[in-house]
């Protein structure tokens, strides 16, 4: 099936509006279908709601043969909706609540990735007041390093247990096994890992720390989630770094397993299976020549709707790729060099500093950023000055299938407010 072009992104923007989200979901089937032939024969793979929780950008992941991994309520409730079966469904993240930790069993969640004895501790209590018993994987930081696009273990972050914590503790881990069984290990490192070899470090690495756990818990784990962080460019018609020679590569580490060596093999993955479907399309509202010479053009999207973090100056800015969609007769011309920034009223509102546009795009002109299908909207700073979120909008064979938008705005709650008991306490 041909990839959609200027001329699709044209009519869909015309009948949809603009800003709009472009999401090919076959391209989502292409991506899950590369990433299996390149890992492990037999290796379960888990989509990352984080990346993208779009329901049917999540559906044809689950199509494709991934399983789900997420790390919120509303990620469990678009996972719940998409899979026949809640079996294989993987709780993760640093700071799980109570509430979310009942809604997640009560939807029927029985696996959980945890991070630390704080989550263990709550998790065991929680399910033993339901009377459930669940398994867990421990999710552990490795103290070696691996370079990667954001690193999360190998590092000093929040992520996970360090191997000190867990080294000793088997009688702990014995005093929950009423609601605990622990049935594996979960390592994370980092996203964008940009090699094959940086991807077979890490893993080694990971595996070298679980066999290590393993020998001093005395465990035989069933199942190694061992991350992945496979990467895609993002924003930008860069080549994809290549995995080939991955798969032998990871075959021939798993291989030198010893306790672990009957455990099944997971990896996750968001931004290689959803990136490359994506594509924002934006409508130039203002040009702004200045008399210094720099010349601001102003989208109708900014960094509520595409790379709010990076937005925030807390990651380098992505720089992302802008295509004109205009006749093809004003592609060919010269460019100029312009900022491109949104329309929000903050100076941090940056999409691209310093980048080169055509002379000839106008106000009114559309244009597209390519491989946003991930981090993309999800990832973005939707509450920041309450503009609507955009329409997104799913095709599958060249043809709409699926239309969403975020909820956005505040609900007025239905519990009373007690405005005389608050007076009285604050005076
Ligand atoms: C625990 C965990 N798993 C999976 C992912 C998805 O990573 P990526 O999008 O790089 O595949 C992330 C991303 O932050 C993560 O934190």
């Amino acid at each position: 099936m041909p990839r959609p072009d200027a001329n699709v992104y044209r009519t869909l923007a015309a009948q949809y509006g603009s800003p709009l989200y472009v999401y090919d979901l076959d391209r989502v089937t292409e991506q899950v279908g590369t990433l299996r032939k390149n890992l492990p024969t037999g290796a379960g793979l888990y989509y990352s709601l984080k990346a993208n929780p779009l329901p049917s950008l999540v559906q044809s992941a689950v199509a494709a043969g991934c399983h789900l991994e997420v790390t919120s309520p509303n990620e469990l409730a678009v996972a719940a909706q998409a899979v026949a079966s809640t079996d294989h469904l993987l709780y993760g993240g640093p700071g799980k609540t109570e509430a979310e930790l009942s809604t997640a069993l009560l939807t029927g969640v029985r696996r959980f990735s945890i991070e630390s004895w704080t989550d263990m501790e709550r998790l065991h209590r929680i399910a033993g007041t339901l009377g459930l018993q669940v398994q867990v994987l421990l999710r552990i930081n490795p103290s070696d390093a691996v370079a990667s696009g954001l690193a999360m273990s190998g590092a000093d972050t929040q992520f996970g247990f360090c191997e000190e914590e867990l080294l000793d503790q088997k009688p702990r881990l014995d005093g929950l096994a009423e609601h605990i069984e622990v049935t594996g290990f979960h390592v994370y490192y980092g996203t964008q890992i940009g090699s094959v070899d940086k991807i077979a470090d890490s893993v080694e690495f990971a595996i070298a720390s679980i066999e290590r756990l393993s020998e001093a818990l005395d465990l035989s784990p069933s199942i190694l989630d061992l991350g992945g962080g496979f990467p895609w460019p993002y924003g930008k018609l860069d080549e994809p770094p290549s995995l080939h020679g991955l798969r032998p590569a990871l075959e021939a580490i798993l291989a030198k397993r010893r306790r672990s060596a009957r455990a099944e093999i997971w990896f996750e993955s968001g931004r290689f299976v959803a990136a490359a479907s994506g594509t924002l399309l934006a409508t130039v509202l203002d040009l702004k020549q200045r008399a210094s010479g720099e010349c601001f053009l102003v989208l109708d999207a900014g960094i509520n709707h595409l790379g709010g973090m990076s937005g925030l100056g807390r990651l380098p800015r992505a720089g992302f790729q802008f295509q004109p969609l205009q006749a093809s007769s004003r592609e060919q011309e010269s460019a100029r060099p312009a900022t491109i920034v949104g329309p929000l009223c903050s100076p941090l509102d940056c999409l691209a500093r310093k980048t080169s546009i055509p002379q000839a795009l106008q106000v009114g002109d559309l244009i597209s950023v390519p491989n946003v299908g991930a981090y993309g909207l999800t990832a973005s700073l939707l509450g920041f000055l309450s503009r609507p979120a955009p329409i997104e909008i799913a095709l599958r064979d060249g043809r709409p299938v699926a239309l969403h938008q975020w909820r956005h705005g505040h609900d007025r709650l239905q519990s009373a407010v007690n405005t005389q008991s608050l007076t009285e306490e604050l005076i």
